[in-house]
């Protein structure tokens, strides 16, 4: 267990995910961002300069690249690791794991993203459904954007008991918008032909005795992903007790079609309304009024802004490894105080709670 009050973190891999995490460390009482790594040279890595964060070569060419456009360079990958107690490794699928031997040598607590293998650590995260697994490890693996959310619903229902079997088609974003001039897809949508698709499997890393099975694809858009979830119950659900399971389980909200939030454009433009960072949203978003249930089954739809959501489960992934907070509930209050995550997006201009379901029981 680390001792000391503030957790010494370091990312590795300043992309998508890893900016992300270094500005939600950054705003922790009880870590300290003691720099980032990557190896790029232009625009992404400069960012980190401007927030002030001390920049470190993961190679010896990053180091000469860096240097060559004057990027001031705080020095190397593993003198780095020589002064963090965990590093956040947020490089591309695979690389991640090939940095495994790097972070052994160098005793750091280690946690990787979502495409990596659970393999690499042998823990897959989310914090509301196994934190407590976490606490005081030498590494664990944050899982995927689409595998996090389907965690934290189906997580809010399971823990009840109600989930007899879980089918969920999803949608995926065809890539990220910061790269969508190099790749992406036009006038399609592909499917995926594994059937079970990985987000399901990889789902029972956190939830073992969920019966659950994915079906994907991917389609022309790069604002996140919307999945379809049909859970057959143990007993039947009414409506309201669905609802008021997704409402008491954290990092979900619910947005409603009747409040002009129609698609996945309409929530992330209503992020952006928000002024929240890069647009994100953390949460998973609940169309309330797609909420549906009948004597078997409940059904879910909800969108995972990928970009995103894994980011406060990789703040309280630190937590759990370096062990400064031993409570879940206390560990994804502090996370979500500190980055502004919210039950509601509109709370001031709400109606009273239930009348949205009025006509869909
Ligand atoms: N993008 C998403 O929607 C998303 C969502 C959830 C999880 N993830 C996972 O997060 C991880 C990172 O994905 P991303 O989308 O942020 O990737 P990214 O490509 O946006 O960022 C990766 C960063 O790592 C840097 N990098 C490459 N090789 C490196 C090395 N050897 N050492 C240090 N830095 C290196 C790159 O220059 C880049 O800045 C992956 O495991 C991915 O599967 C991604």
């Amino acid at each position: 267990m680390v001792t000391s009050a503030c957790v010494r973190v370091a990312v590795n891999g300043y992309g998508v995910i890893g900016k992300r995490v270094a500005d939600a460390v950054a705003l922790q009482n009880d870590m300290t961002l003691v720099g980032v790594a990557d190896l790029v040279t232009d625009y992404r890595i400069r960012v980190a300069v401007e927030r002030g964060f001390p920049v470190y070569a993961a190679t010896e060419e990053g180091r000469a690249g860096m240097e060559a456009v004057g990027i001031p360079v705080a020095g190397t990958l593993d003198e780095l690791l020589s002064q963090v107690d965990v590093v956040a490794d947020c490089t591309p699928k695979k690389i991640g794991a090939e940095n495994r031997p790097r972070y052994q040598a160098a005793g750091v607590k280690s946690i990787w993203q979502g495409g990596e293998k659970h393999e690499v650590a042998g823990y897959s995260f989310v914090a509301q459904a196994n934190y407590a697994g976490a606490l005081d490890r030498d590494s664990a693996r944050v899982v995927s954007c689409n595998t996090t959310a389907l965690t934290r619903v189906l997580h809010a229902l399971h823990r009840h008991g109600w989930v007899k079997r879980a089918r969920a088609t999803l949608l995926r974003r065809a890539t990220d918008p910061w790269e969508s001039h190099m790749s992406g897809m036009i006038n399609t949508v592909v499917p995926e032909t594994t059937v079970p698709s990985h987000q399901g499997p990889d789902a029972r890393t956190v939830m073992p005795d969920l019966d659950i099975t994915t079906m994907a694809g991917a389609g022309p858009y790069n604002l996140s992903h919307i999945h379809f979830a049909m859970v057959e119950t143990t007993r039947p659900v009414s409506l309201d007790e669905l609802r008021r399971a997704l409402e008491g389980a954290p990092r979900i909200a619910f947005v409603r079609a009747s409040d002009g939030l129609v698609a996945l454009n309409s929530v992330i433009e209503l992020m952006r309304d928000l002024n929240r960072p890069r647009g994100d949203m953390w949460e998973v978003a609940v169309w309330e009024d797609a909420l549906a249930v009948d004597d078997r089954e409940v059904y879910v739809t909800f969108q995972v802004h990928n970009e995103s959501i894994v980011v406060p489960e990789t703040v309280d992934c630190i937590r759990a490894l370096t062990g400064v907070e031993r409570s879940a509930e206390r560990s994804i209050a502090r996370t979500d105080e500190s980055m502004g995550i919210r039950k509601t997006f509109l709370s001031r201009s709400s109606r009273l709670a239930g009348s949205a379901m009025a006509g869909h029981a």
